[in-house]
């Protein structure tokens, strides 16, 4: 299985980065540009290589955890599928672009896309002696201008970016991430309501353009859930040394919560239930919440059923699971 943490390339290309910064300074630099995103201002704090970095080491090890857990339950409902080409629109520091190159080892070309400078720049460094991400290209510019003139891939990616995208834009810039998908479109966002919410309604809008859903619901219909409840997950990582010295944070681990929509061109066949929450399991039984391919159900499977009961003993928050019920 592919690890949630940062492959060891890129945690060694982050340090030697670091090498000469003040982690005070970084540590600034991070709060203040965490601030600006919390207010809705987005990464337009972000203006110099310092401030790349300090956006870097600060939150690419979370966005690649949850990029990572989104692609696992893509390949999950997805074995054979092997993209060659990958499109990372909003690419910032290349973090999807890692994770993607770590969960398909098929993939060859790399293409990176976003309109911030510092960013780029960053990230063709950490790409530079990298084995798999070593002459990715990267092209600056804004999403909706650059994607009009991109070759499509077989897997694109927008990670935590649709949210920088004013909500009356999103719709052109869904289409635009969709005519540029061959195969396969990931799109990640943060685990709040709104972060949902952009997923929600971009998955309603592609599947009108018929699109189909591989993860995480296990069915092309409506979402089931009501306000003010809402699909998310969450994906446990480490904190390195450096990560917990630019967040001020004690923990040696953060939670990262956040909500994703897989579509593809073509219908995938027999998707399982999806583990909607943590279950509860006691010594009667396991409760857990499903979206399975009738809609939401609150199954409970007991002791004396025990083979089920020892399998849903197992279930976590995200996973893919037969319905034992
Ligand atoms: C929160 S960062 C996410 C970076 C990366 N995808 C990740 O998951 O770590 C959002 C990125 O989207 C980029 N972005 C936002 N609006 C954009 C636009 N209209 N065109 C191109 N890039 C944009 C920003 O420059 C920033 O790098």
């Amino acid at each position: 299985m592919t690890s949630p943490d940062l492959p060891a390339e890129l945690k060694a290309a982050l340090d030697g980065k670091l090498r000469g910064f003040s982690r005070s300074d970084a540590a600034g630099r991070a709060a203040a540009i965490s601030k600006n995103y919390r207010e809705g201002g987005g990464s337009t704090t972000i203006r110099s290589e310092t401030d790349a970095l300090a956006y870097a080491l600060a939150r690419m090890p979370a966005t690649y955890a949850a990029v990572t857990a989104s692609l696992k339950a893509l390949v999950e409902n997805r074995p054979d599928f092997a993209p060659k080409r990958l499109l990372d629109v909003g690419a910032g520091p290349g973090t999807a672009a890692w994770a993607a190159a770590e969960a398909f080892p098929s993939l060859r070309d790399f293409t990176l896309l976003d309109a911030n400078a510092a960013l780029r720049t960053l990230a063709l460094d950490l790409a530079h002696d990298s084995t798999r991400l070593r002459g990715i290209g990267y092209q600056l510019g804004e999403a909706r201008a650059a994607l009009a003139k991109a070759d499509t891939a077989d897997l694109v990616v927008a990670s935590y970016m649709i949210g920088e995208i004013g909500e009356a834009a999103q719709r052109a810039l869904a289409e635009l991430l969709w005519q540029k998908t061959h195969d396969t479109l990931l799109v990640v966002e943060p685990g709040t309501p709104a972060g949902y919410a952009r997923i929600i309604a971009l998955r309603a809008h592609l599947i009108g353009l018929d699109a189909h859903v591989a993860a995480p619901c296990p069915h092309d219909s409506q979402c089931p859930l009501q306000a003010p409840d809402w699909c998310h997950f969450t994906q446990r990582l480490q904190r390195s040394r450096a990560h917990k010295q630019i967040k001020g944070a004690e923990l040696p681990y953060e939670d990262e919560k956040f909500s994703y929509v897989a579509l593809t061109r073509a219908a995938v066949e027999q998707r399982p239930s999806r583990v909607l929450a943590q279950p509860i399991v006691t010594k009667v039984e396991v409760t857990a919440k499903l979206c399975t391919p009738e809609g939401l159900s609150f199954t409970r499977v007991p002791r004396r059923a025990k083979a089920e009961y020892a399998s849903a003993r197992r279930w976590r928050w995200g996973d893919a699971v037969k319905d034992e019920s």
